[in-house]
């Protein structure tokens, strides 16, 4: 777990080879099990095989050029209604997106976390192309696939930023 945790990276090149569904489904039970506010995993997944569809979410996020190799991509949304105050949304589904990363460098599957800004027009189109439902809030899209790089990481570990009792 700690060398996943040190070794995994964005993978912004893809095999082109498809990912079996018992790792997709790995990787969303991984993303179910993080933690969230009161327990109310306030998250749902859609995922997405659809050309077309990814394409149209390519056009619609600019920063995922990964996605025209990339055979799958999971967008990972939050229920507004289920935590005890809506913000807390982001951060149960960062916790859930950052298992799903791990969870996928376990099983040799790259991946590539795609942000989407709350309330931007980016989340507002990415809401129109998936028909979410009035209280469902896109909140970042995962790219995933076999990867066609290897990166390795560098020491990111800075004494500097750590601080003891108080600042
Ligand atoms: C909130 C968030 C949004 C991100 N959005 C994008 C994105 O739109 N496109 C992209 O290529 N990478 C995106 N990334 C990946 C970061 O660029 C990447 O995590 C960062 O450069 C560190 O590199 P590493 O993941 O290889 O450790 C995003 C990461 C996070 C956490």
């Amino acid at each position: 777990m700690l060398s996943t945790i040190f070794k995994r990276r964005s993978i912004r090149k893809y095999l082109d080879k498809p990912v079996e569904s018992d790792k997709i489904k790995t990787i969303l039970r991984a993303a179910m099990y993080a933690p969230s506010a009161d327990n109310t995993r306030p998250w749902h997944f859609i995922v997405v095989h659809d050309r077309s569809i990814i394409a149209e979410f390519q056009r619609i996020q600019e920063w995922a050029n990964m996605l025209s190799e990339a055979p799958v991509l999971i967008v990972v949304c939050g229920d507004l209604d289920k935590p005890h105050d809506e913000v807390y949304y982001l951060e149960d589904c960062a916790a859930a997106t950052q298992n799903m990363l791990l969870a996928a460098y376990e099983l040799q599957l790259g991946t590539c976390w795609l942000g989407i800004v709350p309330k931007s027009k980016c989340a507002e189109d990415l809401k129109k192309l998936f028909n979410l439902p009035d209280r469902i809030e896109p909140y970042c899209g995962v790219a995933v696939g076999y990867p066609a790089q290897t990166r390795e990481t560098r020491e990111r570990y800075n004494e500097s930023l750590i601080h003891t009792n108080t600042w």
